[in-house]
C-alpha cells in the first residue's frame, strides 16, 4: 500500500470526465487500497480516484465515527439514480486546500454502483453521507465543489487558487 500525492486544483486530471471501470483487476484493487490509505492519512471523509491522478470512476467514503478510522466503502462506477430535497451546507475538498464554501446539494439520494466483487449494489443516503457521495461523484465528472457556487463566488475562488498555484510554482 502507498500514500499517493493528492492532486491540487488546477491540475488537469481534476477537470476530466473519468473513465468507467470495466474489469476489477489487481490494478483496480491496489488503487482502492492506496486511496483508502491516502484518505486516512489526509483525514478526509471521501476521495475520488482522479484526486490521486487516475482518471477512473472510483470513489471511497470514510466510515467516520467507527472504531477503525481506516475503514471505508468503495463505490465503482457510481451513479445517482434518485435525488430529493435540498440542503445548504459547508464543504471543503482535499484538492482545494484551505477553502470552504456553502454548497447546495440534494438532501437524500440513491446511488447504484459496483462493489469490489463486481456485484451491483444500491445505497441510500441522507445528510452528510449523501453530501459526500455527491461531492465525490462530481469529481468523476470533472467538477469541483466551488464550481457549483454562483458565478461571482466561483470566479473569485478560481482566481485566488490560480494565483496561489503560480506563486507556489515560482517559489519551488
Ligand atoms: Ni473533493
Amino acid at each position: 500500500m502507498a500514500i499517493l500525492p493528492i492532486r491540487q486544483y488546477p491540475d488537469h486530471v481534476l477537470k476530466k470526465n473519468a473513465v468507467p471501470v470495466e474489469h476489477i483487476d489487481l490494478e483496480v484493487e491496489k488503487l482502492i487500497e492506496d486511496m483508502g490509505e491516502t484518505m486516512c492519512a489526509a483525514k478526509g471523509v471521501g476521495l475520488a480516484a482522479p484526486q490521486t491522478g487516475t482518471s477512473r470512476r472510483i470513489i471511497i467514503i470514510g466510515m467516520s465515527g467507527q472504531e477503525k478510522p481506516e475503514q471505508f466503502i468503495e463505490l465503482i462506477n457510481p451513479q445517482i439514480i434518485m435525488a430529493e430535497g435540498e440542503e445548504l451546507a459547508e464543504e471543503g475538498c482535499l484538492s482545494v486546500a484551505d477553502y470552504k464554501a456553502k454548497v447546495r446539494r440534494a438532501l437524500k439520494i440513491k446511488v447504484s454502483y459496483h462493489d469490489k466483487q463486481a456485484i451491483q449494489r444500491e445505497m441510500e443516503a441522507e445528510g452528510i453521507i449523501a453530501r459526500i457521495l455527491q461531492h465525490e461523484i462530481d469529481h468523476l465528472n470533472g467538477l469541483l465543489f466551488f464550481e457549483r457556487l454562483s458565478r461571482i463566488k466561483r470566479d473569485l475562488i478560481k482566481r485566488r487558487l490560480i494565483k496561489r498555484a503560480k506563486h507556489n510554482n515560482s517559489a519551488s
